[in-house]
């Protein structure tokens, strides 16, 4: 040992499985990342091929992702919170939003392991207000408990859902995901939520694009369009259209039709679509019902 250096203890390295596909890895590899294994790039090679434009696809909801937050800072918000945030990538949610409010407070949240300890080291050390929570979304109060060290519940929330309730099963019941936290925010507080959608795709194409992650902790699974809104029922969605009137009615669409960047045309729609929406989580019309009542 050298004498005169004092050498830190490091932190336990999560275990890893290599020999499987990772649905937080696999999503690294289709947007052109650095943290996966070959076998997580092979499986998204084979999403791929039998669904040509997943990498597309998850490009186009990871843009949609930044658009919507930076949409909900320029808005005035000052809190976020990412459940299901994946590994670093660039730009994350706090560089995006805290590039229009400086101190927005921004909350990541993930079950893996991997993907938990890459926000701590990349995220969460350089900056007090950014947060990393180790959670699982279907015990969402727990969740929240963890955020209320840097987020107060009791002024609005930008939450988002993107890219994670296909991964939640429908015995996990993915609305309540949605209506507890429609019990727990404050009015104001806005929802940016999108998924996976099955309605151009064969049953032999889903069942492909399905397989590689059938054994893993969090198997896809593909909902019609039909289904999604459902999920979303009950919501005010906001306009999506690039010059959207404040007063239009807003629909689920396309992640790449979601006020598309001025110039840019959304492209064609493909095999693969994410479908998504930001919405009012808790409308504050409908806080002053529920005090009346
Ligand atoms: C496709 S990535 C989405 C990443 C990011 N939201 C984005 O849009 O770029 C989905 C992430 O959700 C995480 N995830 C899946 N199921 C989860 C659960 N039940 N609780 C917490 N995280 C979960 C995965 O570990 C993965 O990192």
């Amino acid at each position: 040992m050298t004498a005169g250096i004092m050498w830190a203890e490091p932190p336990a390295l999560p275990e890893v499985d290599s020999y499987r596909p990772n649905a937080a890895r696999v999503h690294d590899c289709l947007l052109g990342g650095k943290d996966h294994y070959l076998i997580d790039c092979q499986a998204a090679e084979a999403m791929e091929t039998a669904a040509p434009g997943t990498h597309d696809a998850a490009r186009a909801d990871r843009e949609f992702l930044i658009r919507a937050a930076t949409w909900a800072a320029e808005r005035g918000h000052t809190q976020f919170l990412e459940l299901g945030t994946g590994f670093p990538s660039q730009p994350n949610v706090h560089e995006a939003v805290q590039a229009v409010q400086p101190d927005a407070q921004v909350v990541y949240v993930d079950h893996d392991d991997v993907v938990v300890a890459h926000a701590r080291a990349l995220l969460a050390r350089v900056q007090a207000n950014v947060g990393v929570v180790q959670d699982d979304v279907r015990d969402l109060p727990r969740v929240l408990a963890g955020a209320a060290r840097w987020i107060d519940f009791s002024r609005p929330v930008v939450v988002s859902l993107v890219g994670i309730l296909h991964f939640v099963a429908d015995a996990d019941d993915p609305a309540d995901i949605i209506a507890t936290l429609q019990r727990h925010v404050a009015p104001g507080s806005v929802l940016i939520v999108s998924h996976l959608c099955s309605d151009a795709m064969e049953a032999s194409i889903a069942e492909t694009v399905a397989a590689p992650l059938e054994n893993s902790r969090t198997p896809l699974v593909l909902r019609t369009g039909e289904q999604i809104a459902a999920l979303l029922s009950g919501l005010t969605l906001y306009p999506h259209g690039a010059c959207a009137d404040e007063g239009e009615e807003g629909e689920l669409v396309e992640v790449s039709a979601w006020r598309p960047p001025f110039g840019r045309t959304p492209k064609p729609t493909g095999v693969v679509q994410v479908l998504g929406a930001v919405a009012d989580l808790r409308p504050a019309s409908r806080y002053h019902m529920l005090k009346a009542s």
